[in-house]
């Protein structure tokens, strides 16, 4: 050994060593400063996360995977922001019934008094508990409540959103005869106009304030949201968001007169969820429960009186916008050929 050193002694010259030297040095302090850096490095990530130009390069490699990573089906979050009287019940029954075997959660949301609109207080912790709460996901939320834009509130990903619109006479007549007979659905429970046995067409002659217009003024505010001007019956303003919320940030908005439809379009797009709604819409007899009892269809005169209305015409022009909308989406289900399902796929990838 000591042999082996003595004979590559005399190749290595002054220069040589003063080299070996240097390199020794280097790699010692080279490894004594990672040692250092992974001892501090809480610290000196708390002291340059605002200063070190690096720092974003960093956390966009610590955020990207949390993206990729989302589970879309798992944390499927559905808001069915129902209006009252759209027949929204049969919808919610079906769900009830197949969540245990779907393996989802059906929540109600019960404010105070069944009010629309939430208190700011109660806006953030909602949207904060629906994001966070992951032993509910996936999840179906429904409730009388008014849009409620998520997007205001910090969170990343938004619940996608369906609604149901119905003919807003139909809805006010349906909601007429509620409050005075009931349904099928609660048949024992007393409602808040039991007794009073005055018609719906009686009512528009008398001009009570039950069959006014303004309470038509109900679609709308819901599809529009939270600010104070949704709720100004007649307001242009209101109509126009309401719409706007509607194809930009609704999921599925289907009609009341066409409930399978609806049903199917949301089978065939979030199955994780709508798995067998289908079948179950058609063959069970909960499905069709909801009936409100002893309503008398309005006469012509009726009729005529409420469409000369501006809340009406307001009213009407939402629903038949939801119609066209639900019948495009429909049509672009089967096209060009009526018979089969679009299809669509990647091709000419480049570079191999
Ligand atoms: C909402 O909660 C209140 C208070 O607990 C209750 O009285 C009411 O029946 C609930 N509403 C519905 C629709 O279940
Ligand atoms: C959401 O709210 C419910 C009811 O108040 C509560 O039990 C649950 O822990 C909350 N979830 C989260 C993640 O805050
Ligand atoms: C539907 O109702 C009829 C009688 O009312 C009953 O015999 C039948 O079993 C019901 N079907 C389902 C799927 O519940």
């Amino acid at each position: 050994m000591y042999k082996m050193l003595r004979k590559m002694l005399p190749i290595m010259r002054p220069v040589h060593w003063l080299i070996v030297a240097v390199i020794c040095i280097v790699t010692c302090y080279w490894l004594l400063e990672i040692r250092l850096e992974h001892a501090f490095k809480p610290l000196t990530q708390l002291a340059n996360r605002d200063r070190d130009p690096h720092s974003e390069h960093t956390a966009i490699h610590h955020v990207a995977p949390t993206l990729d990573n989302f589970n879309y089906e798992e944390q499927l979050v559905v808001l069915y922001n129902r209006v009252p009287k759209t027949g929204s019940t049969s919808f919610v029954n079906i769900a009830y019934d197949l969540c245990k075997l779907n393996r989802y959660h059906v929540l109600h949301i019960n404010v105070t008094s069944n009010m629309h609109v939430l208190s700011l207080p109660n806006q953030i912790s909602f949207v904060r508990n629906v994001t966070k709460w992951h032993e509910m996901k996936p999840a179906l939320y429904h409730g009388h409540m008014a849009f409620l834009d998520f997007s205001k509130f910090q969170i990343a990903h938004k619940p996608i959103y369906i609604n149901l619109v119905r003919k807003p006479l139909d809805r006010l007549v349906s909601y007429y005869y509620f409050l005075r007979y009931g349904d099928n659905y609660r048949p024992n429970l007393v409602r808040k106009k039991a007794g009073n046995k005055i018609t719906f067409d009686e009512c528009v002659v008398q001009k009570q304030p039950d069959c006014d217009p303004k309470n038509m003024w109900m679609q709308i505010p819901f599809f529009c949201g939270h600010a104070a001007e949704c709720w100004e019956p007649g307001s242009d303003w209101a109509l126009k968001q309401a719409k706007r919320n509607l194809v930009n940030e609704y999921f599925l908005v289907g009609v009341t007169e066409q409930m399978y439809e609806f049903v199917d379009i949301l089978e065939r797009s979030l199955p994780r969820i709508f798995l067998g709604f289908r079948e179950h819409y058609q063959n069970s007899n909960k499905s069709h429960l909801r009936v409100t009892s002893s309503k008398i269809p309005p006469s012509e005169a009726t009729i005529e009186a409420i469409q000369r209305s501006k809340i009406w015409q307001m009213e009407n022009d939402l629903y038949e916008f939801a119609l066209e909308q639900f019948e495009f989406t429909k049509k672009k289900l089967m096209q060009p050929d009526n018979k089969h399902l679009q299809q669509f796929m990647y091709e000419k990838i480049r570079p191999k």
